[in-house]
């Protein structure tokens, strides 16, 4: 019998054999990325999209292609995040004798401070500027640097800017503009902007917005029903135990086919079943452990009800009984006295930037989907 140790893992890059499906999405990304293309990932979060980047960015590197992956969300600055997307694109460039020649080179304004560890042979770089320093000036030369090195160099560079989104925060349009201007020129360079808010990256890629046209953008779907189903059966067959069929539709159900939320509660109905070596699993299971995570959560979401006003929570409560598909009609507005539809349009946008409600297709949904079981057992 298979090991006892979890399959089913969340809030972490997914790796290559315990990845569900997207086969044509990756294939597509490896040759847009491989073909130098500019390619916008979009979909709400914890669909899947740094994971199958992470796996295209593999296989592009089997094929000596230099790979780059930088999260615009984990710097507090636009200087550090310059600091660090030089940094990266050196090291991934690299050997230092290559990077050396191009460092002497590198701006006039610029001259980093870079050097290299004997031992490890690991770049660093720093632009050596205090906390006041504004990089506007510099970040065209810094964006440059991935076609300046694959120039005439014999190998080509694929570059992740992930939760793209979050540039906006550092200098607005300047941020745009600049990197726009430099990645078009990249011949050798592909690109994945991936973006979590899809409403904030549909505004960048409006029209007047630097990025307007500036390549493909690729909408990550759900992953089907089917092909979850295989591999949960799958995984938990190995181990000697069953799920049934609507087991796996509750399941599935409840997770609101959301990747991450499909494998948080496939990952706790594991650690269930071997708790309680039990080896037929149903329906009923997975709702004992439906349950079970919403009550663990539940001091965050009533932390979080106490935070919103009386008209989104009553959007909230109608989206949680009654679906989002029939908000708007009267039926639903007078059971949850919602008020007019004016009214109703603006509690869902301003749940919508709270980040507690995304669009996907069209139609409201939550992003955290066992929210939904807290609202409506707490007016039970
Ligand atoms: N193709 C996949 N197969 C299996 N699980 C996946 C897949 N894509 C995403 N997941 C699950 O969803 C979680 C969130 O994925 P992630 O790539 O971080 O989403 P995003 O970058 O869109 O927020 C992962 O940690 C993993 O549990
Ligand atoms: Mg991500």
């Amino acid at each position: 019998m298979a090991s006892s140790e979890n399959p089913f893992v969340f809030g972490e890059i997914i790796d290559d054999v315990n990845f569900v499906n997207r086969t044509d999405e990756l294939s597509q990304l490896v040759r847009d990325l491989a073909d130098g293309q500019k390619v916008f990932l979009l979909s709400p979060r914890r669909f899947g999209k740094s994971s199958l980047v992470a796996l295209a960015l593999l296989k592009l590197k089997k094929r000596h292609i230099h790979t780059v992956s930088l999260t615009a969300s984990s710097y507090s600055s636009y200087a550090q995040f310059l600091e660090k997307f030089a940094e990266k694109v050196l090291r991934a460039a690299g050997p230092w004798e290559r990077v050396k020649d191009w460092a002497t080179r590198f701006g006039r304004q610029v001259k980093p401070d870079i050097s290299i560890n004997m031992t490890t042979g690991e770049i660093s770089l720093s632009l050596g500027k205090g906390a006041g320093f504004d990089p506007t000036p510099i970040a065209p030369e810094v964006f440059a640097l991935p076609g300046e090195l694959t120039k005439n160099a014999g190998f080509r560079m694929a570059i992740c800017l992930d939760e793209f989104q979050q540039i906006s925060r550092f200098n607005g349009g300047s941020v745009e503009n600049a990197i726009r201007n430099q990645v078009q020129q990249q011949r050798e360079v592909g690109y994945v902007f991936a973006g979590s808010q899809p409403s904030l990256m549909k505004e960048m890629l409006s029209a007047k917005r630097p990025f307007h046209k500036a390549g493909p953008q690729m909408f990550l779907d759900k992953i089907p029903a089917r092909d979850w189903k295989d591999s949960i059966a799958r995984h938990f067959r190995k181990r000697g135990r069953t799920l049934d069929d609507p087991g796996l539709d509750t399941l599935l159900a409840s997770a609101d086919l959301i990747p991450y939320d499909v494998q948080r509660i496939a990952h706790e109905l594991w650690d269930y079943s071997e708790l309680k070596d039990k080896r037929k699993l149903d329906a009923s299971d997975v709702k004992a452990v439906t349950e079970s995570l919403v009550t663990s959560q539940s001091t965050y979401y009533e932390f979080l009800w106490e935070q919103l006003s009386a008209r989104q929570r009553a959007a909230l409560q109608a989206v949680a009984y009654r679906g989002a598909s029939d908000i708007y009609s009267q039926g639903v507005r007078e059971e949850f006295h919602l008020g007019p539809a004016s009214s109703v349009q603006k509690a869902l946008q301003s749940l919508d930037s709270r980040d507690i409600l995304d669009r996907y297709k069209g139609n409201y949904f939550f992003l955290d989907p066992l929210f939904p079981f807290w609202i409506r057992k707490k007016g039970a």
